[in-house]
């Protein structure tokens, strides 16, 4: 069995169901809302862990109701949690989404516990991210605790994936040069790179520009589109999504990073095959309102 360990963040989403966005100034009533786990560390481990991986999460919580029902969630999905610690001080992240009518969202979050972890709490769990196969992070934690995790994984010859997500200009070049996947949508590759992306072509000159940064494998995903692919020697591909009706497309991309840090061989030699796994389940994922109780299991996961 593989084993993944993820660093990244816990929220507690409240989804708020509208037409549309609101104009400014503008006052508008809603559907509907309601409350889900979310975080797009939390989702992002529990798509490994459904996948069928021994996956083992590093993140911060506060201490309120909210971690008491995340916990609960983590430990019914079987997520080793021995690296999940509590700040007194900070609540528990929390995320505020905009859904409209065609399931597509806008996120505002609130970084809380999330923010507080530091280089000092990765070293705690530095044999466990030593011991794995692949180390995922994203940028809903500060940059100083994921590259000191990405250091660590690179001394150890564990495979580093970095979803950077939300998007982040002026990624330290250290970090990037840890990294053996990159991950972002296009809104992210752009903030990365400066490059609008919008077709193939321009998804090969944001790549490029990512390899030169120091990254070894750059896959953007393009929503309802899929996903493309550019490897270290520079060859390119693209994989189709699978089409279907969305509901609600909150943590598809954390299903498709999770699911996809568990398809992949070792030895790298099925980014195709694993990108087409994890674009199938992320198509489950948009099928049902919410985030973490929309991740499938590998079983529902069927061509
Ligand atoms: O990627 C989706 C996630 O982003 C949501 O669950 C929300 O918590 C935000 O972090
Ligand atoms: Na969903």
């Amino acid at each position: 069995m593989k084993k993944i360990v993820v660093l990244g963040s816990i929220n507690i989403d409240t989804i708020l169901n509208i037409d549309r966005l609101p104009l400014p100034g503008e006052t508008m009533a809603m559907h509907d809302r309601s409350i889900a786990g979310g975080g797009k560390g939390a989702n992002q481990a529990i798509a490994a862990v459904r996948a069928g991986s021994e996956t083992s999460f590093i993140a911060k919580i506060g201490k309120d109701h909210a971690a008491d029902f995340m916990m609960d969630t983590f430990k019914k999905d079987g997520l080793n949690i021995d690296n999940v610690t509590m700040d007194n001080e900070a609540g528990t992240g929390k995320a505020y989404i905009l859904l409209d009518e065609h399931g597509q969202n806008s996120i505002l979050i609130y970084g809380g516990a999330n923010q507080t972890i530091t280089a000092d709490d990765i070293d705690e769990a530095a044999s466990t991210i030593s011991e794995a196969d692949c180390l995922i992070a994203q940028f809903e934690v500060p940059v100083p605790a994921i590259t000191k995790a990405f250091k660590i994984a690179k001394d150890n010859n564990v495979l580093t994936i970095l979803n950077p997500a939300p998007a982040k200009k002026d990624i330290p070049v250290e970090l990037l040069k840890l990294t053996d996947i990159i991950a972002p949508n296009e809104t992210e590759a752009e903030a990365i790179t400066d490059v609008k992306v919008v077709d193939l072509d321009s998804m090969r000159q944001a790549a490029d520009k990512m390899h030169d940064m120091g990254v070894g494998i750059v896959l953007i995903t393009v929503g309802s589109k899929g996903s493309f692919y550019s490897l270290e020697d520079r060859s390119i591909g693209f994989v189709d999504a699978f089409k279907v009706k969305a509901i609600d497309t909150t943590a598809a991309g954390d299903t498709f990073i999770g699911y996809l840090a568990s398809q992949l061989h070792k030895e790298l030699d099925n980014i195709e095959g694993a990108m087409r796994f994890a674009n199938k389940a992320s198509s489950i994922t948009v099928q049902e309102k919410g985030a973490q109780n929309s991740i499938p299991y590998h079983n529902q996961v069927k061509f």
